[in-house]
C-alpha cells in the first residue's frame, strides 16, 4: 500500500480535494492530510479526517506525538506528496523555500516525487512570477498537473480550474506503474522536433488569415517527448502558452517560416513530430499598407505553401516522421493517404468534427496510423496524456 501525503492550500477549488481523498483511498492508498489556514476557509479537517480515517495536519507546533517531529515524519512517510489545489503563494513559497506553515515545512523537508495542480485565476496563473515559480520548481523536479480550462469561480471562463481528481488519480496510478516498471527514458538522447500551433498568412498590415489550432497538442508533445529523456526543439506558431521549460523553443509565424525552420535543423534530428496546423496556401500579393476598402468585390489570389512534411518525407535519412491528420470526414482513407503521399512513418488523425476534441480543447482522441499497417485508436483523455500515449505507441515500434 502506498503512502500519499495531500497536501491542501487556500483557494475554493479544495472543495475538490475532499472528492480527490476519496477516490485516493477507495483505490488502495493510505491518504494523510495537510491543510493551510487559508484551506480551512474553505473546507474542514473534519471532511478530510472522515474520509481518509487519519489524522489532519494544520499546524507545525501542534506535535500529536510527542516522540516525534511531525513535519518531518510526515516528510518521510510519504510515497508521493499532491499540493491539491495548489495557490499561486503556495507555489511562490515553495519556489522560494519558505517554511513557514506546516504544508510548506512539510515540503521542504520530503524527499518524496511532488505532485503540483495549480487552480488559480488565469491571470494569476500568467502573471511572469507564477510562471518563473513554476519553472524553478519544475527544475527542481516538481511535477505539475497542468490546470484545465472552463468555468472559473472569479468568473472567468479561461485556464486555472484545478484538473479533476479522477485524472489526478490516474497521473498517480500510472506514477507508481512506472516506478514499478523502471522507465527506460526511451527517447534518452535523442533529437526531436516539434511543430505546434497555426501559421498566420498575412495580407496587409492588419489583416491575415490562419486557423484555430492554439498549439496545446504539439506543446503537450514537445513536453512527453522531454519527459522522455530527448533533446527536444519546438518549432511554434503564435499561440497563447507559456514555453516549455527545458525545450529549445523557436517561434515562427507563417507557413515559409516554419519551412525554413524546420528544414535548417532536419538532418540533426531523429524524429519530427508535425502537430503544426500550416496553412496550404497563402495569399501571392501583401501589403505593408491596411488595402483601402473599395467599391465592388474584392478577389484576392493565394499560392500553395511548400507542404514540409512531404518535404520531409522526400527528403529524409534517418528521421522518423510523425504527421497529423485534421480531419472532419472519412478520417481513415484521408489518413491512410496522407501517410502514402508525405511518405510519414506514421499520421496521427484527429476527428476534428467533434468540438471536445481537435482544435483548442483541453482532450484529444486520435487514431494512429503505421506503415505498417497498424492502427492504434488512443480513448479520449488530456492532451497531456494522448502526447505521452503516442510516444509509448511510437518507442515501443521504433527500431533504432
Ligand atoms: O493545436 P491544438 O488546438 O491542440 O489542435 C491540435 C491539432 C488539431 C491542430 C493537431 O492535433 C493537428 O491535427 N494538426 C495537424 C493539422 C493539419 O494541418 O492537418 P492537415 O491534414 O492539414 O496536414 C497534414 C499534415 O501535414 C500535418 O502534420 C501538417 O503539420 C502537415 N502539413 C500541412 C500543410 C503544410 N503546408 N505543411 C505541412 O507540413
Amino acid at each position: 500500500m502506498k503512502n500519499i501525503l495531500l497536501a491542501v492550500t487556500g483557494g475554493i477549488a479544495a472543495y475538490k480535494a475532499i472528492d480527490l481523498t476519496s477516490k485516493l483511498t477507495q483505490s488502495g492508498y493510505q491518504v494523510r492530510v495537510m491543510l493551510t489556514e487559508h484551506a480551512k476557509q474553505f473546507v474542514t479537517p473534519l471532511a478530510f479526517q472522515a474520509i481518509s480515517r487519519n489524522h489532519i495536519y494544520t499546524d507545525t507546533f501542534d506535535e500529536k506525538d510527542v516522540s516525534e517531529i511531525q513535519h518531518i515524519t510526515l516528510a518521510d512517510w510519504a510515497d508521493a506528496v499532491i499540493v491539491a489545489p495548489a495557490t499561486a503563494n503556495t507555489i511562490s513559497k515553495l519556489a522560494n523555500g519558505l517554511a513557514d506553515n506546516m504544508v510548506t515545512s512539510t515540503l521542504l523537508a520530503t524527499t518524496a516525487p511532488v505532485f503540483i495542480a495549480p487552480a488559480m485565476n488565469v491571470h494569476m496563473l500568467e502573471h511572469p512570477s507564477t510562471v518563473e515559480n513554476m519553472s524553478r520548481l519544475r527544475n527542481y523536479g516538481y511535477k505539475f498537473i497542468a490546470p484545465g480550462e472552463g468555468y472559473l469561480a472569479c468568473g472567468y471562463v479561461a485556464r486555472g480550474r484545478m484538473e479533476e481528481p479522477i485524472t489526478i488519480l490516474t497521473i498517480i496510478d500510472d506514477y507508481f506503474k512506472e516506478q514499478a516498471q523502471p522507465q527506460t527514458f526511451a527517447l534518452k538522447g535523442k533529437n526531436v522536433l516539434v511543430t505546434a500551433g497555426p501559421t498566420v498568412e498575412k495580407v496587409d498590415a492588419v489583416r491575415y488569415f490562419t486557423n484555430r489550432s492554439s498549439g496545446k497538442m504539439g506543446y503537450a508533445l514537445a513536453e512527453a517527448a522531454r519527459d522522455l529523456g530527448a533533446n527536444v526543439t519546438l518549432v511554434s506558431g503564435e499561440t497563447n502558452l507559456t514555453q516549455p521549460v527545458g525545450v529549445e523553443f523557436v517561434q515562427v509565424t507563417s507557413a515559409e517560416d516554419m519551412f525554413q525552420a524546420v528544414k535548417s535543423r532536419m538532418n540533426d534530428m531523429d524524429m519530427i513530430i508535425k502537430a503544426a496546423a500550416v496553412a496550404d496556401y497563402t495569399p501571392v500579393e501583401t501589403s505593408e499598407h491596411k488595402m483601402k476598402k473599395k467599391d465592388g468585390d474584392l478577389q484576392l489570389t493565394f499560392k500553395r505553401t511548400t507542404d514540409i512534411l512531404k518535404y520531409l518525407g522526400e527528403h529524409k535519412d534517418k528521421q522518423y516522421l510523425v504527421g497529423f491528420a485534421a480531419e472532419t470526414d472519412n478520417v481513415e482513407e484521408y489518413a491512410m493517404g496522407k501517410l502514402k503521399k508525405k511518405n510519414a512513418d506514421v499520421i496521427v488523425a484527429n476527428h476534428v468534427a467533434n468540438e471536445t476534441i481537435g482544435f483548442r480543447s483541453s482532450d484529444n482522441e486520435v487514431d494512429m496510423y503505421f506503415a505498417n499497417g497498424d492502427k492504434v485508436p488512443i480513448a479520449k483523455a488530456s492532451k497531456q496524456q494522448v502526447a505521452i500515449k503516442i510516444l509509448n505507441e511510437i518507442t515501443s515500434r521504433w527500431e533504432d
